[in-house]
């Protein structure tokens, strides 16, 4: 089994995300962390106990983190998820209560623990980075237990949250920055999950029908129906939950190395991030015009069909 942790802002695709990653049988899911982005970090983490809970994983330890971005207010999005970002559905919410940890000190704990045992963890990021930021820059000795991050954000294309920027990206510039960084420099591989390849795993509404007969199974059917009608389309994307699909089987992803920054400034660009598609066959750090910029594995394309089967399969 692969050790997993993810890192999330609750939300219905991270719902989604975490009912995969809770449930399948090659992922070994350490620990959840959250942090505020989608809503509020009260209501990410109860989000994330009551997925999690439906999943019949009360045991994976889950973490408060960052409640707001390193430098500015937290934006939440209750337009695409509902108030309160479970899509306002009558789902009973768990009153289990987070670990007493700080999502920064769960993730040391659990990082350097798999690294005392010779382990290496995947991290997912699937929401604004900072947590990762602030673990990377506290300990960064940390990062000898993490394998790869593998993060939902950012896109070679358009944005969502403005046109220039994807949300998580969007809502803290800085931590993102931080984290391309402190990759860069510990020599920790990147995949950018980004909103290339999000909107291409759609599962239908005729598929998710069948979903019944336990709570994962019933919740995942409803987080695509109301999904469904936010976005007045039949069926929906599972959204961050291909970048748990990445992780679990890469060959249904398509990437190509390229170096990436994050825009810091710009008066309607703040949050982009920049992949540099220039022809960088000869030597992919060699910007002779700025420092060394980290070289990530973006996603270019994804076998929708594959991945989507891969969630109905996991949840139901
Ligand atoms: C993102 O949309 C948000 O709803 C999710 O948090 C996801 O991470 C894609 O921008
Ligand atoms: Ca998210």
């Amino acid at each position: 089994m692969k050790p997993v942790i993810l890192d999330v802002d609750t939300g219905l695709d991270d719902a989604c995300a975490l009912l995969l990653a809770a449930r399948h049988p090659a992922l070994d899911l350490r620990a959840v962390t959250c942090v505020g982005g989608n809503v509020g970090l009260d209501e990410v983490v109860v989000n994330t106990v009551t997925v999690l809970d439906a999943a019949g994983r009360a045991d994976v330890p889950v973490a408060r983190g960052a409640a707001l971005p390193l430098l500015q207010p937290v934006r939440p999005a209750p337009h695409v998820h509902g108030v309160d970002g479970l899509g306002d559905l009558d789902w009973p919410k768990s009153a289990r209560r987070p670990d007493e940890r700080h999502a920064v000190e769960l993730l040391r704990d659990t990082l350097t623990t798999a690294a005392r045992t010779g382990e290496k963890v995947a991290l997912i990021p699937l929401a604004p980075m900072t947590n990762i930021a602030l673990l990377l820059r506290t300990y960064p000795e940390a990062a000898a237990g993490i394998s790869e991050i593998v993060f939902m954000g950012g896109a070679a294309g358009i944005g969502n949250a403005t046109a220039s920027a994807e949300f998580n990206i969007w809502t803290d510039p800085e931590a993102a920055a931080i984290v391309l960084a402190a990759a860069g420099d510990l020599g920790i591989g990147m995949t950018m999950y980004g909103l290339d390849v999000f909107y291409d795993v759609v599962v239908t509404l005729d598929e998710v029908r069948e979903l019944a007969g336990s709570p994962s199974a019933e919740l995942a059917r409803r987080l695509i129906e109301r999904r469904s009608e936010l976005y007045r389309r039949d069926g929906a994307t599972i959204g961050d939950g291909g970048a748990v699909c990445a992780v679990i089987d890469p060959a249904g992803l398509t990437t190509k190395r390229y170096p990436l920054r994050v825009e810091l400034a710009g008066s309607w660009s703040r949050g982009r991030t920049i992949v540099d598609t220039r022809d960088w066959s000869a030597d992919l750090s060699s910007d002779p015009y700025g420092a060394a910029p980290t070289v990530v594995d973006v996603a270019t394309a994804v076998d929708g069909r594959k991945y989507a089967d891969l969630w109905l399969e996991t949840v139901r």
